[in-house]
């Protein structure tokens, strides 16, 4: 190894002509403040209040957008919540999408009650029994975050959610409270009536954040994080404006705003320019297209390479006929079995959801309609996700060395 080289990498971190502190930037840090959040705040912090006079706070159901600030304001009003006492209340954060079966959620708010129990061998029943009776034992009010509620559910369906919202009418001297959030709004439509209605006692709405709002944050955050001569003209507004066209996400606008400043760096430069941040702004948007069809299952990636093949070759106006029988010849070609005309014209409707591939109804005339299938992520990003899995590259490969071009 080259040890100048090395040094340089470390004097470089250590004297960085853009960065003061990146974690400021980072997603999980928390923020000591969070401007246009005052009205969530103040309201969740008023629905929880009672809890720090012995009475049990209603239950929140929380839900907005990705990134409209739901889990940083939660976190906050807890740790002010804990800051003022941390005597009564006992207080327990669980992200489902972790922990998303009733087991693993019970265990977690056992363990955060400063007991254990083995992480598998007893029955769930069995769990939920040992924790209402430590629970009991400590004659608290519990208060209980479930972060990305859906995952818990899809997975597990509600009924832990049905225990938890029940627990208060077994427990004597301690009493619970759920705060359920969500990013996705059609939640509610999965959960039983008698869930809903307890988890819902209460409700708290986060808007999408606007251009001006994200441009604020920004501003504050990149205060701490960046040095002031480094953030070139127009650099938060660019990274603002972009996420506000992404529904208000911020997670995205810190997100470009870190990615630009990290560029900026990584090539020696002094000023992070709006070229950058548009740079940035592929390299994430290619990272999440990589993301997502890494992660799709095999018959989406067999027709989303599908539908890539076609292109390649040049034709123009893919139908979803078209798509399936170039679908139908392939899979012959590897023997795997195929699923249904029906079935295929659904996924192109799921990738089309996705962002992945956008598909126009057009008119024949008299010989009905039809879906003109385009590919709406790039090629390579695409070629670099189904990649990810071992065996597309080889079918990839292989069928790259054909004539399939
Ligand atoms: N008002 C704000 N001020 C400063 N930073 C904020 C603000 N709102 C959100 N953020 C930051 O934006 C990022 C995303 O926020 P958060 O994680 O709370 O979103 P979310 O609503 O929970 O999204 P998801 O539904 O995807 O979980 C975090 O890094 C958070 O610190
Ligand atoms: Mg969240």
């Amino acid at each position: 190894m080259n040890i100048t080289k090395l040094e340089d990498i470390f004097n470089l971190a250590l004297q960085s002509r853009i960065f003061l502190n990146r974690e400021f930037l980072l997603p999980d840090y928390v923020p000591e403040e969070l401007p246009h959040r005052d009205k969530q705040i103040m309201k969740l912090g008023s629905i929880l209040a009672p809890a720090l006079a012995n009475s049990r706070p209603q239950n929140v159901f929380i839900y907005g957008l990705t990134g409209t600030g739901k889990t940083a304001v939660t976190r906050y009003v807890l740790r002010k919540m804990l800051e003022k006492d941390d005597k009564k209340i006992a207080f327990s954060y669980i992200n489902c999408r972790m922990n998303d079966t009733n087991y693993r959620v019970l265990v977690d708010l056992i363990k955060s009650l400063g007991k254990q129990v083995p992480f598998t061998g007893l029955s769930t029943a069995e769990v939920l029994n040992r924790f209402t009776e430590y629970l009991d034992r400590k004659n608290r009010i519990m208060i209980v975050v479930l972060d990305e509620v859906d995952y818990l559910v899809k997975k597990s369906g509600d009924n832990i959610l049905y225990h938890l919202t029940r627990l208060n009418s077994i427990l004597k001297k301690s009493k619970l409270s759920i705060i359920g959030i969500t990013n996705d709004l059609n939640f509610i439509s999965y959960l039983d009536s008698r869930v809903k209605s307890s988890l819902c006692e209460r409700e708290l709405i986060f808007p999408p954040y606007t251009t001006q709002e994200l441009e604020d944050i920004l501003i504050r955050r990149a205060e701490k994080a960046l040095r002031k001569e480094a953030i070139g003209n127009g650099v938060i507004s660019l990274c603002a404006a972009i996420a506000a066209k992404q529904n208000g996400d911020c997670r995205l606008a810190l997100d470009l705003l870190l990615k630009s400043a990290e560029i900026a760096e990584e090539e020696g430069l002094s000023k992070i320019t709006e070229d950058i941040v548009r740079r940035a702004q592929r390299e994430i948007e290619r990272d999440l297209v990589i993301d997502l069809v890494k992660s799709m299952p095999f018959h989406l990636k067999m027709i989303l390479f599908s539908i890539y093949l076609l292109k390649e070759r040049g034709d123009k106006r893919i139908t979803t006929g078209d798509v399936y029988d170039f679908y139908k010849k392939l899979g012959n070609k590897l023997g795997i079995d195929i699923v249904t005309h029906r079935r295929v014209s659904d996924i192109i409707s799921e990738l089309d959801t996705l962002g992945i591939v956008n598909s126009k109804i057009v008119s024949l005339g008299r010989y009905g309609r039809t879906k003109i299938i385009n590919l709406s992520a790039s090629k390579k990003s695409i070629i670099m996700g189904l990649r990810e899995d071992n065996y597309f590259t080889t079918i990839i490969d292989e069928i790259l060395k054909t004539n399939y071009r």
